[in-house]
C-alpha cells in the first residue's frame, strides 16, 4: 500500500502491509497477532519524512470519540481517543465553549500523538492543559495511565520521544478545561493585531482561534495543497555568551531568554538571513513565507526532503555557528 495520503508530506512511500485499527480491541487483537514483530505506528503523519519503503507492519491508530469524563463548575475534563484529528478536536472543544486549546487550532495531525512532541504555538503548549493520557505497552499490553509529570514535557519533547520511544501507544488523552473565566492569551506574535483587525474589543476563545487559523494560513502551507510537516526545525537553544558575539554580527536578531543563560533562536529567521527562503531543488523546497518549513511541490522523495534539509543545516552551521536539529522524525 502507498502511504501518501498518510503522511503530510505527501511522500510516496509503500508499507508491505498497512492495518488501520478503529478501536481498542481490534487494536489488542492486532498487537497480539504480530507479538514480537516490529510494528511501525502511525497517527496523523504530521510530524514525519519517510525516507525508505516500509518493512514492517504498518499499524494506522484511528480510534475515534470524545466523551466528558468529569465536570465541576469550573472545568470540564475531556477525553478523546487517540484518532481524532487535532483540529476538528479544538473546534468541538470550542463548540462547546470549553477554554484554552485556541491557541493551538489548525495544528495537523492527531490526538494521540499530540503528546508526544508537546505540540505548541502562540505562546500554549499541550501541556499546560494536559491531565493524562493512557497508552498500551506494545509487549505487554498492559494499558498504562501517564500523568503530565510522567509524560516529561520539555520543548517539541517528552518521555515519548526518549526512554519510552516505540513501547507505547497512546489510545486516549485528558484534557482540563475552563468553562468559565477563560484565560485568553493574546500577546504572543500578531494574535492581539489580527483580533484588532477582525474589529474585535472584547475577544472570546472562538476569536483567538480565528485569529490564530488567519495568521496558520498566512504563513504556513496547507498540506492539503503543498506537502510540509510544520516546523522542520527545532528553534535552538545556545548559552547567552554565544549570543553576545552574534548580537555583535547580526544586531537585528531575534531572541526569547529561556532558563538564565540561554536564549532561543528563531531557526526561520536564520534560515532566511541565509538566503534560502524560497530555495529550491527540484520538488524539494524552503517555503517561501516561512523559511522554518521544507515542502514537498509534488513529487519529491523523502531522500530529497532529507538532502535539502542537510544542506540548509550545513549553510547555517557555516554563517551562525548553530546546528539545526530536525524537529521532524526522520524515517
Ligand atoms: N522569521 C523570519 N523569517 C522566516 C520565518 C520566521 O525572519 O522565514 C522570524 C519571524 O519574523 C519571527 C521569528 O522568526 O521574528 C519567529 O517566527 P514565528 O513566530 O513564525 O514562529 P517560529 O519560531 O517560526 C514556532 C513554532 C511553530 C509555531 C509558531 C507560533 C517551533 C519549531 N515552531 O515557529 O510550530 O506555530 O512558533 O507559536 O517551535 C510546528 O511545530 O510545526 C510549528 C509550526
Amino acid at each position: 500500500a502507498s502511504l501518501k495520503a498518510y503522511n503530510t508530506f505527501g511522500i510516496d512511500i509503500k508499507a508491505k502491509t498497512l492495518i488501520s485499527v478503529k478501536s481498542l480491541d481490534e487494536l489488542i487483537t492486532v498487537l497480539k497477532n504480530n507479538y514480537a514483530k516490529d510494528l511501525f505506528i502511525l497517527g496523523g503523519g504530521s510530524n514525519m519524512l519517510l525516507t525508505k519503503n516500509i518493512e514492517e507492519t504498518v499499524v494506522h491508530i484511528d480510534i475515534k470519540g470524545i466523551e466528558v469524563v468529569e465536570e465541576t463548575e469550573e472545568f470540564v475534563f475531556v477525553k478523546s481517543n487517540a484518532g481524532e484529528n487535532w483540529h476538528e478536536f479544538v473546534l468541538h472543544t470550542l463548540d462547546n465553549n470549553w477554554g484554552g486549546l485556541e491557541n493551538l487550532s489548525l495544528i495537523p495531525g492527531n490526538v494521540g500523538t499530540s503528546p508526544i512532541q508537546n505540540i505548541g504555538a502562540y505562546g500554549v503548549e499541550l501541556k499546560d492543559h494536559f491531565v493524562s493520557c493512557n497508552a498500551i505497552n506494545i509487549q505487554t499490553l498492559e494499558i498504562v495511565n501517564f500523568t503530565a509529570e510522567d509524560c516529561e514535557f520539555d520543548y517539541r519533547n517528552s518521555v515519548f520521544k526518549n526512554k519510552l520511544k516505540g513501547k507505547y501507544i497512546i489510545i486516549s488523552v485528558i484534557f482540563r478545561l475552563t468553562k468559565v473565566n477563560h484565560k485568553l492569551l493574546t500577546n504572543y506574535g500578531s494574535i492581539n493585531e489580527a483580533i484588532i483587525e477582525m474589529g474585535i474589543a472584547k475577544p472570546e476563545i472562538r476569536d483567538i482561534s480565528n485569529a490564530v487559523i488567519q495568521i496558520r494560513q498566512q504563513k504556513l502551507p496547507n498540506p492539503k495543497e503543498l506537502g510540509n510537516s510544520g516546523s522542520f526545525f527545532k528553534n535552538p537553544v545556545i548559552k547567552t555568551t554565544e549570543f553576545d558575539i552574534l548580537k555583535k554580527q547580526f544586531p537585528d536578531i531575534p531572541n526569547y531568554q529561556v532558563g538564565e543563560d540561554s536564549i532561543k533562536i528563531p531557526a526561520g529567521w536564520l534560515i532566511d538571513q541565509a538566503g534560502l527562503k524560497g530555495y529550491r531543488e527540484g520538488d524539494a523546497g524552503v517555503h517561501k513565507n516561512q523559511a522554518l518549513v521544507l515542502v514537498n511541490y509534488g513529487r519529491a522523495t523523502g531522500e530529497e526532503i532529507l538532502e535539502l534539509s542537510r544542506k540548509v543545516q550545513k549553510e547555517i552551521l557555516s554563517k551562525f555557528k548553530i546546528h539545526l536539529e530536525p524537529e521532524v522524525n526522520i524515517i
